[in-house]
């Protein structure tokens, strides 16, 4: 039995963050940002009580409301975040209980940029093996919680948001999610990290004083290492699937950096106006940047449209998934 999405929403907060806001706290300035990464603004959770299991619940509320369902129907939440509301109990669990998800149970999955999509072929398997028939899978990331606001070569990167989408059964053999690759390579570990709070450094005066608990990125490395393994492994997909770029009608990639994307487009053969960008608007939501894509291009996508879904992040973590998509948005 093949999984099929066949619900989307997001939610971002509205309290935006823009780089004119940025040159005032740190020594930047709009042309650097947006030449380097396309970034325009980012939304921020400004409210101190509200958390990344806020924003989760509102996509899922959001979801639950369009697709006419209870959220008691639910049988399973799974979050990918790398800023669950606290190390225990898990984000999702929170979220349930939010939503009012009374017969779900779920767990949290942490693979950074690329949390989404190994959400996603996770809560896939419970579909194809018939033991659900409702996953909702959640990319939610508060990064306002572990950015730095005195490190400029971080804080113009990342804004909060989340995304969620809901797994059923396809109507039909022929669409839904049909192929994924993954990859994780710790070599790559210590270019991007938060190393504080946990096991290894758990919380102490000098982990604070040492900036621990902050996002920490060596920018080129990791750049270096996303714009050949997000173009590779997408060109390896649809390799395996015999497509070509013409018979993908949208690239969803995510939104780091535009140059990453752009690479990842060219590889591809993948016509520009195919590629979902919404960067300038959120910045590097991390785990809800590819769900926010989906909800905004949404009204343009058709039964039987080809996507390809791509991802690099910390970890090193990446990925692609391809999917045929599964509705029309007015049926
Ligand atoms: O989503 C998870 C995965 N993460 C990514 O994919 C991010 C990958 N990395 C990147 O996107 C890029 O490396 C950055 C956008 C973070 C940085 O861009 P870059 O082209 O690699 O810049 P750079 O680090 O080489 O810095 C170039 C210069 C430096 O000055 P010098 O040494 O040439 O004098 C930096 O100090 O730009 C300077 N710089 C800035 N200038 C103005 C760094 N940050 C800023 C800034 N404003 N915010």
């Amino acid at each position: 039995m093949r999984a099929a999405i066949t619900c989307v929403a997001g939610y971002v907060p509205d309290d935006l963050l823009t780089n004119a806001d940025l040159t005032e706290m740190v020594d930047t300035n709009d042309e650097w940002i947006k030449s380097r990464t396309g970034i325009s603004q980012r939304h921020i959770l400004k409210d101190p009580l509200k958390a990344t299991s806020d924003m989760g619940a509102e996509a899922v509320k959001t979801l639950c409301e369009k697709r006419g369902i209870d959220p008691s129907e639910i049988d399973i939440i799974i979050t990918a975040t790398v800023t669950p509301d606290m190390m225990f109990p898990s984000t999702s669990n929170l979220i349930a209980q939010k939503v009012g998800a009374t017969k779900a149970w779920g767990f949290d999955l942490s693979a950074a940029c690329s949390g989404f999509m190994f959400a996603l072929t996770t809560g896939t398997q419970f579909i194809q093996n018939g033991t659900y028939k409702k996953v909702v899978v959640v990319g939610a990331d508060k990064m306002s919680s572990i950015v730095d606001y005195t490190d400029r070569t971080t804080c113009i990167l990342f804004g909060d948001g989340a995304g969620a989408v809901l797994l059923e059964p396809s109507e039909d053999e022929e669409n839904g999610i049909i192929d994924h690759i993954h990859y994780c390579d710790g070599e790559g570990a210590s270019f991007l990290r938060q190393e504080g709070g946990g096991s290894l450094n758990p919380a102490s005066h000098e982990t604070v004083d040492k900036k621990m608990h902050f996002l920490f990125q060596d920018g080129k490395p990791v750049f270096k290492a996303a714009v050949t393994g997000m173009a590779d492994v997408s060109y390896e997909i649809m390799e395996r699937n015999g497509l070509t770029g013409d018979d993908v009608a949208w690239l969803v990639p995510h939104q780091a950096n535009l140059r990453i994307i752009d690479a990842t487009q060219r590889r591809m053969g993948v016509d520009r106006e195919k590629v979902m960008i919404n960067i300038q608007d959120y910045g590097n939501t991390t785990a809800a940047t590819i769900p926010l894509c989906l909800r905004d291009w949404e009204n343009q996508l058709k039964k039987g449209d080809n996507l390809i879904l791509a991802a690099f992040g910390g970890g090193f973590t990446w990925g692609s998934i391809y999917l045929k998509w599964a509705y029309d948005t007015d049926s």
